[in-house]
């Protein structure tokens, strides 16, 4: 019946139009979640970052171990005259640390880029010059590392390992030895409490110098993975032990 192949051609075009409608509503949404998603990306890639010419030119200075030492006298109070840091709170071991990263760290909180309150004084221009700052970098990186320091509860270990294998050595190194270019921060050794807590910074978009794609890879890391991460690189060896 003529009717029927017509009702059918129209049932036809109806749902084909359907179809096409559909296909284009989910090109139109997948290409606005692509939008939104990459926009943390893009305000991070877009923001003020001081791993330009500033800490280039910090580095370029000829430093001064010695000098270094009695500069460092500022920040012996937190980080310790040794600079092991401390083993229950946030502040980090810079001891063996890459000149590079010292810098561009000490410049980005300086910027407030990366937020510190408690240090931003000692680390403003007026209290902390270019040489100054350049003589501590290589001070500090020439220091002998503590060989164990704040660790976690070793109860996560193979994960944690696990993790850091598939998704951190490909920047930070198989022994989380980071690398002085690209700033990339030695990992090994470090305090279990001060990793776990940079490490939810970096996940949640709170230490706004994090790498993006760092940021991006532990997006769907949990609690527990964290934990893991963290305690496998607090028991890391640091390099050359
Ligand atoms: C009032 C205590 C305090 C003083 C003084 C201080 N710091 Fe810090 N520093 C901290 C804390 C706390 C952190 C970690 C903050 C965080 O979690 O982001 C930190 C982080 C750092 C980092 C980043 C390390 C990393 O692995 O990313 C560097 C580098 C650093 N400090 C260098 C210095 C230098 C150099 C001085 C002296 C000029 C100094 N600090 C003085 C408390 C201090
Ligand atoms: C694409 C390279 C890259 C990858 C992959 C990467 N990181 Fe990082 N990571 C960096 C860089 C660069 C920094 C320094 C960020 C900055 O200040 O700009 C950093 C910083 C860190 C810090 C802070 C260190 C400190 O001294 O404050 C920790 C902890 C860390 N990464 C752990 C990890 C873990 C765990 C993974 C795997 C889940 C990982 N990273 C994957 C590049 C990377």
């Amino acid at each position: 019946m003529p009717g029927t192949v017509f009702r059918s051609s129209i049932a036809g075009l109806v749902a084909a139009f359907i179809a096409a409608a559909h296909a284009v509503l989910a090109a139109l949404l997948a290409a606005v979640l692509a939008a939104i998603s990459a926009l943390p990306a893009l305000a991070q890639t877009a923001a003020p970052t001081s791993s330009g010419s500033a800490p280039q030119a910090v580095l370029a200075l000829a430093a001064d171990k010695a000098r270094g030492r009695v500069a460092f006298d500022d920040c012996a109070g937190c980080h310790r005259r040794d600079a092991s840091g401390r083993t229950t709170g946030p502040i980090p071991r810079l001891s063996g640390q890459h000149a590079s990263v010292i810098v561009k760290q000490v410049l980005d909180i300086r910027s407030g880029q990366r937020i510190n309150p408690a240090m931003r004084p000692h680390v403003e221009e007026v209290a902390l010059g270019a040489q100054a700052l350049a003589d501590i970098a290589s001070y500090l990186q020439s220091l002998p590392m503590a060989g164990r320091l704040g660790q976690g509860p070793g109860n996560q270990l193979a994960r944690g390992q696990a993790l850091f294998e598939k998704d951190c050595v490909a920047c930070h190194g198989a022994r989380g030895e980071g690398r002085a270019e690209g700033a990339i921060p030695m990992v090994a050794a470090q305090h279990y409490p001060y990793l776990l807590r940079e490490l939810g910074l970096i996940r949640d978009g709170g230490r706004g110098n994090s790498n993006p794609a760092m940021a991006a890879l532990l997006k769907p890391y949990g609690e527990a993975d964290l934990q893991a991460v963290a305690d496998h690189l607090s028991r890391l060896p640091p390099p050359g032990h």
